[in-house]
């Protein structure tokens, strides 16, 4: 059987363009004898959030030092980040982690495939360049879920800060009359060099998916970025106009603004190993143990001290990883680890969720000739070596500025099935939000989860949240992306997951990478929501655009989509099960609720230490998550400026 769904990971590179100059800031740190005796802020990852609270901080206390340290090396060859190269590829390289996940015991035991960044600009040097923000329900859901106190993270309270996030440009008139590109210029208003523009190409056939929707009823939306995210929409591409290359916060918060800050130090190859209080959790802030990279010497560790604070931006694997080696975590967890408990917080490396995606196949049996459509990149070589080359000039042209692909439909439940269907399922999710036993049976077991009364707590409190989210029809709970239709699959993705998972040090070696462990699939209901996509999405086969071309359905099919088994079957053997947006492993929420952090990302029970990037959402949002990680970045920046100017 054919591959059934394109993932972000498919092709491998081929081709290696003439070298661009491009500038290598010349004040990076390779060893620590370079390094200043201390500094006010060391931020533990130079990723997404991680960069954008350096650059913020650096920008506006002239005479406070801030250093990051980063695993992986600062990058900027040619290429390296940017199509048709190192673009798309599966497995780790030199940029980025590859990890496979433990296996799935409801999805067959299938292990996700999920990447992340490992370079200076962490995953948005690496990601798929697809530029959205969630709807504003769930920023609101934070909100909900934790109380009162986290109000600020609401979407009033955030929106101003992915405003200020990015520069988008809008398109030229040319392109505006040749694609179609909407927008709402009032979503944002941002000069920070993070790029955001609409690319100059798209499939011959795009339209044909756009028709299939707006036959459906679904329809097409004017900006999706401004809170109200529900229809057809253009999403931006992280990317400068004009040469498309990708825009990363390795640029646009280092590279673009170093040569202004003498105050901004980055420390690349070393690993954050862990914090350590010498004089008790009151006294901080910590000190932050660091080891180069390559090194299999514990005797390699140095320490760090900050004067201020330390602000953990690892990201969503490696941030649990860096608390749970300092004795931050689940006391039973770490107990058997053989690490010392520092503080218990059992919410550190729990909820961790990511989008899956079920899907739709079908092949064409009328004439379906488009040019170009994408199998052209692989069945014409003149078409392919004018792309790359296309792709190297100024303006660039071509598929390669396209990325992946800049649109996808958001759709709500109430938009998808039966007011009936609807309705059991927010009953059943009542149900478990009420009932202790069922609801400690979908959360890992053991004493720091499942039985664990805050996580439990917290656990019902997102269930209710979800439940009255999923009722409301403005709220998508699923995403397809598409850039053509000549694939003959889309996926459909779960935007709001009701399974939670883990994230663990290696007991057998606590400084190696960490083990994960999804458990999609342990709450059945996210199976029901899966299969009301899956059914949904299969009213394409009955437009006038699709019989015209006398599209025919491969999967799953009417006999297996009439069936909850089998199509459930159909689900497990072919869900795709990371959207490469793993979070919320620290999650910020009350102490009760088995958070991590509080509102003002300060780990609960600490001082001067703090996490920044999107292990702090408690929920996922229904966006793929760059956008909501430099926002992250961007507020928690402002949060800690105002404190420390207030000193
Ligand atoms: C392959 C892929 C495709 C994606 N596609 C998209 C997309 O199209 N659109 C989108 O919006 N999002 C996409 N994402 C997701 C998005 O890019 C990430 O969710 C987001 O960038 C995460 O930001 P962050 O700051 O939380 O972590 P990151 O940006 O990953 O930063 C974490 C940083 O910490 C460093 N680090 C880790 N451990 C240590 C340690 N112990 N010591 C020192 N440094 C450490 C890492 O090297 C990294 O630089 C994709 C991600 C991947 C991997
Ligand atoms: C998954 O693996 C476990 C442990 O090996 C096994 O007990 C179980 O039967 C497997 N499940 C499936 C569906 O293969
Ligand atoms: C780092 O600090 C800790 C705590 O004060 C101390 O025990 C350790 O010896 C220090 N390590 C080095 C290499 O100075
Ligand atoms: C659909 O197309 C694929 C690839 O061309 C082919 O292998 C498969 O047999 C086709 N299926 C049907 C039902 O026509
Ligand atoms: C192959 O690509 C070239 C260049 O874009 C184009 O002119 C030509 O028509 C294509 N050939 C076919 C068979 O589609
Ligand atoms: C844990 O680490 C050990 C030693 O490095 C390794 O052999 C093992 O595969 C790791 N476990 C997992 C689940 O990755």
């Amino acid at each position: 059987m054919r591959s059934l769904f394109l993932g972000l990971a498919t092709l491998a590179p081929c081709f290696i363009p003439a070298a661009i100059a491009e500038p290598v800031p010349r004040n990076v740190i390779r060893s620590p004898s370079q390094l200043r005796p201390n500094y006010d802020f060391i931020i533990l990852g130079g990723g997404t959030s991680g960069l954008t609270v350096a650059d913020r901080l650096s920008e506006a206390f002239p005479a406070k030092t801030v250093l990051v340290v980063e695993y992986g090396d600062i990058e900027y060859a040619p290429g390296s980040f940017d199509p048709p190269v190192n673009w798309q590829q599966s497995g780790a390289s030199v940029n980025r982690w590859a990890f496979n996940s433990l296996p799935n015991p409801a999805m067959n035991n299938k292990t996700a495939f999920v990447a992340q960044g490992q370079v200076v600009g962490g995953s948005s040097a690496a990601n798929g360049q697809f530029f959205d923000r969630g709807s504003r329900h769930d920023y609101d859901a934070w909100a909900e879920v934790g109380g009162d106190e986290f109000r600020k993270w609401n979407w009033n309270g955030i929106y101003p800060f992915f405003k200020k996030s990015v520069t988008f440009h809008e398109p030229p008139p040319s392109l505006v009359k040749q694609h179609g590109y909407t927008w709402d210029i009032a979503a944002y208003g941002g000069t920070t060099p993070i790029h955001s523009s609409f690319p100059p190409f798209q499939w011959a056939d795009t339209w044909v998916l756009r028709d299939v929707w707006q036959e459906m009823g679904i329809k097409i939306a004017k900006e999706c970025a401004g809170g109200n995210k529900q229809g057809i929409c253009w999403v931006p591409t992280s990317q400068q106009p004009v040469t498309a290359r990708r825009s990363h916060s390795g640029l646009g918060h280092y590279a673009d603004v170093i040569a202004s800050r003498s105050n901004y130090d980055l420390l690349v190859r070393h690993q954050a190993i862990r914090v350590v209080y010498p004089k008790g959790l009151k006294s901080g802030p910590p000190i932050a143990q660091v080891r180069p990279v390559p090194s299999s010497f514990s005797s390699d560790l140095f320490n760090l001290t900050a004067k201020a604070e330390i602000i953990i931006s690892a990201g969503a694997f490696h941030t649990p990883t860096i608390l749970q080696r300092s004795g931050i975590g689940p006391a039973h967890f770490l107990r058997s680890a053989g690490i010392p408990v520092l503080l218990d917080l059992p919410g550190v490396g729990s909820n961790l969720q990511d989008h899956t995606g079920g899907g739709i196949r079908w092949n064409y049996t009328k004439p379906y000739s488009s040019f170009p459509i994408p199998s052209d990149l692989a069945n014409n070589a003149t078409f392919k070596a004018d792309s790359i080359a296309g792709f190297n000039e100024t303006p660039a042209r071509g598929p390669y500025t396209l990325a992946l692909g800049n649109e996808a439909i958001y759709v709500s439940l109430p938009r998808m099935t039966s007011k009936s269907t609807l309705s059991s399922l927010l009953h059943r999710i009542h149900q478990q939000a009420t009932s202790v036993p069922s609801t400690a049976a979908i959360l890992p077991p053991g004493p720091d989860y499942g039985s664990n009364p805050s996580m439990l707590a917290g656990y019902k409190s997102q269930l209710l949240t979800l439940a009255t989210q999923f009722a409301k029809p403005d709220s998508p709970t699923m995403e397809t992306p598409f850039a053509t239709s000549s694939d003959g699959s889309r996926l459909a993705f779960l935007l709001h997951p009701l399974s939670r998972g883990t994230v663990q040090i290696n007991l057998t070696n606590p400084l190696s990478q960490p083990i994960i462990d999804y458990r999609h699939g342990s709450n059945p209901l996210d199976f029901d929501l899966h299969i009301s996509h899956i059914r949904y999405l299969r009213q394409v086969f009955d437009t006038p655009t699709f019989k015209k071309y006398g599209a025919v359905e491969t999967g799953p099919g009417k006999e297996v989509a009439d069936s909850d088994a089998l199509l459930k079957e159909y689900i497990k053997q072919e869900i795709i099960l990371s959207f490469q947006h793993p979070c919320c492993t620290a999650a910020m929420l009350p102490k009760h609720k088995g958070g991590v952090v509080g509102p003002d990302l300060k780990v609960h029970g600490t001082r001067g230490l703090r996490v920044v990037d999107i292990s702090v959402m408690p929920l996922i949002v229904g966006s793929h998550t760059s956008a909501t990680a430099y926002a992250i970045g961007e507020k928690a920046a402002d949060l800690i400026i105002r404190e420390w100017k207030g000193r």
